[in-house]
């Protein structure tokens, strides 16, 4: 996700607010902006690119005194990456700025109100609305800053981590959060707020982390005031006297990238759904769909292509959309598709699949489909990417930065928007009965929770993790929708631990691979209660008779498995069509704790890139 850093008290702003979110680049962006208060003057500077290049334009454009000031790295969501969308925002009056990290769910309906009621927008962000929203209140209900951020904050639908500055009352912030983190650096006479405490931590240790749905005005020389945005009540903060250490912060605690966006895979699974699976109204709504839908129903095949774990996920993706919609659906590697002379029918849809948003094969593969003449449909994780560009339409994962090379929530959240997908066009070709579509929208809502209970099975993981950290060899089986989670299982672990793995249909054991079985052959079965259980019961006791190491993935409470495996890790029970989000947690974990206890480079192993930009 984004950047934020804000400075109030005595010191100039700009080195602080620049330093600070260089500090945040780790998190990965594609604008920078700053806004600078120096007692007359309310000066903004922002512009698409890096770092460097809002310091190059500060310096064209502002003077960069003053004691105030609030920056900002954004991590686009909704408005491509350019200048007018970067933050800082300011209100039609000019008098307010705000920098924000997260989504407004319900931005549309707020932005049509307030066009009605004389408001003029100049970029396309969710963010500008909110800044509008908090002047309507303010002049409307006649109400200070602090009370009119509170009253916006409660008609808003979404996650948010804010700062908003009004030059009027030039000796306070506005901070709150809701779903995005946001921590306040105590000093003296001084406050910094910041996404994390990096910006801050050479300046004090002592830093209170709002809540979620906390709020809080910051004036130098007074006591921070933290509130229940709900209902206004007052909140004891916990100043804590912070320990970490730069690297440690930037990891948010973990050892490493891959480890923290496991963990953050139900935040980003949530964000991804955000606004689009409304369960109380029974609905989906996905713009890239409903503005295409006559495309997609007149869809004969639909052509998925991909790479790496962009493409397991379109394996998972071929299941859904066949179970779900009744449309044939293939899924090809974009480096094979690209070169082959690949037979697209004018009503066939291809589905684009990357995290990047720049792979090179794939957007060759992109290019040669648009000019035969279908119809092309990207799924990425980067706002304005070459990829999202050169679609004719298309639905962001908000999954936030991928840093570790093995992509880990990519996976989930584009698992997550293709099933999306799938559900809102059986519904709409009436493939799917009503209260078949509302059980899954239930089911995939709770799937971020049982991710949750699900990643505390970390000791559990690593315990197993020691006995196959020497393995030449591993195998992964899977059946069904599990059978692409097989294939990203083994992908995972060849990729940061450099141990042979591969995935196979379980069934495909008899076919070749069972000769490969003896007791020094790792096995990990996927084998949740849903979906060819007893075939894959039979599946582990071939490999058992042939003394097979074998590392089972079950359904809470199963028992035969528990009988036969050597090992056994349970994941909570789930739709069919749902369990590759969950069977494919233990993996990650797995090849992840074998990685570090073989002391390879977790977040960039030997000879890979995060983006294969080139051929
Ligand atoms: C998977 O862990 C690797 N990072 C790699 O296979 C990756 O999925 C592939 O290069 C595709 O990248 P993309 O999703 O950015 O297009
Ligand atoms: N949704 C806001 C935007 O697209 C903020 C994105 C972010 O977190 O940087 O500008």
């Amino acid at each position: 996700m984004c950047g934020i850093v804000g400075y109030i008290g005595h010191r100039e702003a700009y080195p602080i607010i620049i330093s600070g979110l260089k500090r945040l680049e780790y998190r990965g962006y594609d604008s920078a902006g700053i806004a600078l208060y120096d007692g007359n003057d309310l000066k903004v500077a922002k512009t698409k690119g890096k770092v460097s290049d809002l310091i190059e334009k500060s310096s064209k454009e502002i003077t960069k005194t003053g004691s105030i000031g609030i920056g900002h790295t954004r991590w686009a969501t909704h408005g491509a990456p350019n200048d007018v969308n970067s933050h800082p925002h300011a209100s039609n009056s000019g008098d307010l700025v705000i920098v924000h990290n997260g989504i407004i769910e319900n931005y549309e309906g707020l932005k049509k109100e307030l066009m009605a009621r004389g408001y003029t927008f100049k970029s396309d962000t969710d963010t500008e609305v909110l800044i509008n929203l908090i002047e309507d209140v303010k002049k409307k209900e006649n109400v200070k800053l602090g009370k009119a951020v509170q009253i916006a904050l409660n008609q808003v639908i979404g996650a948010y981590a804010i700062v908003v500055f009004d030059k009027n009352k030039p000796n306070e912030f506005v901070i709150a959060r809701l779903g995005s983190p946001l921590a306040v650096g105590i000093g003296k006479d001084e406050f910094f707020i910041a996404s994390d405490a990096s910006p801050f931590l050479e300046y004090t240790k002592n830093a209170i982390y709002l809540e979620d749905e906390e709020m809080a005005i910051v004036r130098p020389g007074k006591e921070i005031k933290v509130r229940k945005i709900k209902d206004d009540s007052l909140v004891v903060p916990y100043v804590q006297e912070l320990q970490m250490n730069l690297e440690e912060i930037e990891k948010g605690g973990y050892e490493h990238f891959m480890l923290k966006e496991i963990h953050e895979q139900p935040r980003a699974i949530r964000d991804t759904y955000r606004g689009r699976l409304l369960s109380n109204e029974g609905i989906i709504k996905m713009a890239g769909v409903e503005d295409n839908m006559k495309t997609f129903l007149n869809a004969n095949r639909i052509i998925i292509i991909a790479c790496g774990t962009s493409w397991h996920a379109g394996l998972v993706a071929e299941y859904i959309f066949e179970e779900f919609t009744r449309i044939p659906v293939e899924v090809e590697y974009a480096s094979e598709f690209r070169y082959r002379n690949p037979v697209i029918y004018e009503n066939d849809v291809v589905i684009a699949i990357s995290q990047s948003g720049e792979t090179a094969d794939t957007l060759a593969a992109i290019k040669l489909a648009k000019s035969k003449g279908a119809f092309v449909f990207g799924v990425c994780n980067v706002v304005g990417s070459s990829i999202a560009r050169e679609t004719h339409a298309g639905a962001y994962t908000h999954a936030g930065p991928e840093i570790g090379v093995a992509s880990t929530k990519a996976f989930t959240t584009q698992i997550t928007v293709l099933t999306l997908m799938a559900l809102r066009l059986a519904r709409a070709k009436g493939t799917m009965s009503s209260s078949v579509f509302r059980s899954y929208l239930y089911e995939l809502e709770l799937i971020p929770q049982k991710i949750e209970e699900l990643l505390k099975v970390d000791e559990h993981v690593k315990n197993i993790a020691k006995q196959y950290l020497l393995s030449t060899n591993c195998l992964y089986l899977g059946r069904g929708y599990n059978f692409p989670v097989a294939l990203e299982g083994a992908l995972k672990l060849k990729e940061i631990s450099y141990i042979h793995a591969e995935g196979y249909p379980a069934a495909e054991m008899k076919h070749g691979p069972i000769a490969l079985i003896d007791d020094r052959m790792p096995v990990i079965v996927i084998a949740p209660s849903k979906g060819h259980y007893e075939k894959v019961v039979s599946n582990i006791q071939e490999i058992k008779s042939r003394k097979g190491k074998i590392i089972a993935i079950v359904t809470e409470g199963d028992t035969a498995v528990k009988e036969i495996a050597d090992h056994v890790i349970e994941i909570p029970d789930t739709e069919e069509a749902l369990s590759p989000l969950l069977a494919t947690i233990p993996l990650q974990l797995i090849s992840y704790y074998i990685a570090v206890m073989r002391n390879c480079n977790v977040d960039q192993p030997r000879n890979l890139a995060k983006s294969v930009t080139v051929e």
